[in-house]
């Protein structure tokens, strides 16, 4: 939602993603698996993107290495929902996002898997806190999400 430039996101959408998300946290490690678990089912090609199960002759569902880049997705998202309400924008380290931009174009990662990871971002948090999930819940969360990959996808373009 935007007006007059600045993206509206309310308290009350900012609420929904903290409070869930402080209910998740202790269980951070085990969601982080569980959401690329998710995205390799969808999209197992994407497997082949992390240089540590190319590397690994251990099933990704058991490499260790994989639970903080889905902690850190969570993470960020949560942080992009608290920057969206204070600042209308999202409000990542400039020089974070140049660094996220550069490499997730050189890791091969485009337009379908940001969007199967939202998708597979809802369904864990939906699995997690099945009390409180609701269509409010779900649009926060996507909110945030969308925000925080349309800043990191602008630095992705090299012409930019
Ligand atoms: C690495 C964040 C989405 C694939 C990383 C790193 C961070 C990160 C912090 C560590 C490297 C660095 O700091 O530059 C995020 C965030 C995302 C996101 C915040 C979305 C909001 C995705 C998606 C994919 C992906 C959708 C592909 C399905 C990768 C790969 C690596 C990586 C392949 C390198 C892993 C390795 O081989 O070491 N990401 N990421 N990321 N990300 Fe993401």
């Amino acid at each position: 939602m935007e007006s007059e430039g600045k993206i509206v996101f309310t308290e009350e959408q900012e609420d929904l993603v903290v409070k869930s998300w402080s209910v998740m946290k202790k269980n951070s490690a085990d969601l982080g698996l569980k959401l690329f678990i998710k995205i390799f089912e969808i999209a197992p090609t994407t497997k082949k993107m992390f240089s540590f199960l190319r590397d690994s002759p251990v099933p990704a569902e058991e490499n260790p290495k994989l639970k903080p880049h889905g902690m850190t997705v969570f993470v960020m998202c949560c942080e992009s929902a608290v920057q969206l309400r204070k600042t209308g924008k999202v409000t990542v380290r400039e020089t974070t996002l140049k660094r996220l931009g550069a490499n997730h174009s050189k890791y091969g990662v485009v337009d379908e898997h940001f969007e199967v990871t939202k998708y597979a971002l809802l369904e864990t948090i939906k699995e997690a806190v099945p009390e409180m999930w609701s269509p409010e819940m779900k649009a926060a969360w996507g909110q945030a999400y969308d925000h925080l990959v349309a800043a990191i996808k602008a630095e992705m373009k090299p012409s930019h």
